[in-house]
């Protein structure tokens, strides 16, 4: 099974990665980052998430409540004040780890050189600053996965996508550190929409139906040809199966002073090797497939 370190800032289709990496990936930590909420929610909603999906000891660990260098950008608006829309999960009653997440994923990494998988989906500051602090966390790393980025367009502004835009100097960071990063941008992510049909298939699964179904509820607007993009779950189901996502080689510099372009990804193709894998399409079909099978499979693990 794949083993995997999920830097996360819950965050509904946070939560709903999670959920699909509960199924059939091994989490062998997670780690929290200011984002969609403040930190202490984002932690308290993985913390609780923990719990509702069974996930036994996995250690979770907070880590960098803001940007490196910019003031704070959040999303309640998408998420709610809690982060988790008008889901309420039962409060966790076991407490996040010690230390900072950017320790976490150097030690976690450095024990296991080459086998753990890291999915960055939320801003890049804890990934960033393990970097800094460890750079060969790049070596050790099997893989980096992020959701971030775009090639084509932005939405939390017309040019730069969330995650990259709450902090544009980690994430330049992240992509010049010398290793591959797989990037699941909004060009794949937007076309993983939670239809009325997916809505009807994320019914009758339990307990887990009443995480996933008011979770897409609240995440937007949902109809027979369209509804809200889990945008986490698609870096997620790239670690379970990559042939999903069509990904080309190319260079990736991050904007970093733009007056209106600043966290913009700026993706060059011309280049045969450069510093990201970047996914172009995403095969819907195939995507909903596995992931509507995986929380069937989860389902009948937790009742
Ligand atoms: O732009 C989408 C990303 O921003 C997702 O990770 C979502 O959770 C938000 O963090
Ligand atoms: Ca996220």
């Amino acid at each position: 099974m794949t083993r995997v370190l999920i830097d996360c800032d819950p965050g509904i289709d946070d939560a709903l990665a999670l959920a699909l990496a509960a199924s059939r990936l091994e989490i062998v930590g997670i780690t929290t980052v200011g984002g969609n909420v403040d930190l202490s929610l984002t932690t308290a909603n993985a913390l609780a998430l923990r719990e509702f999906l069974d996930l036994g000891d996995v250690p979770v660990t907070p880590g960098a409540a803001g940007a490196l260098m910019r003031k704070t950008v959040r999303a309640p608006h998408v998420h709610g004040d809690t982060g988790l829309g008008d889901v309420v999960l039962p409060p966790a009653v076991r407490p996040a780890s010690q230390g900072h997440a950017a320790d976490f994923i150097i030690e976690t990494l450095a024990a296991s050189p080459g086998e753990i998988t890291l999915i960055a989906i939320g801003p890049l500051t804890n990934v960033a600053l393990a970097v800094l602090r460890e750079p060969r966390v790049v070596e050790w790393a099997k893989q980096l996965i992020i959701m971030g980025g775009s090639f084509t367009r932005g939405n939390h502004n017309p040019a730069a996508e969330f995650n990259i835009l709450a902090d544009p100097e980690a994430a330049s960071i992240v992509f010049d550190a010398g290793w591959q990063v797989h990037m699941m941008g909004l060009d794949v992510t937007l076309t993983a929409l939670v239809t009325s049909e997916v809505l009807d298939r994320m019914r009758g699964l339990g307990r887990l139906s009443d995480l996933l179904v008011p979770a897409a509820q609240y995440y937007g607007v949902i109809s027979a040809d369209g509804g809200p993009a889990i945008h986490d779950a698609v870096a997620v189901a790239y670690a379970l199966d990559p042939t999903l996502v069509t990904s080309v080689p190319a260079r990736v510099d991050v904007e970093t002073k733009g007056a209106y372009t600043s966290g913009m990804t700026v993706t060059d193709f011309r280049v045969s090797q450069g510093n990201a894998q970047v996914a172009t399409v995403l095969d819907v079909k195939r995507f909903w497939d596995l992931v509507i099978g995986a929380y069937e499979e989860l389902a009948r693990r937790l009742g």
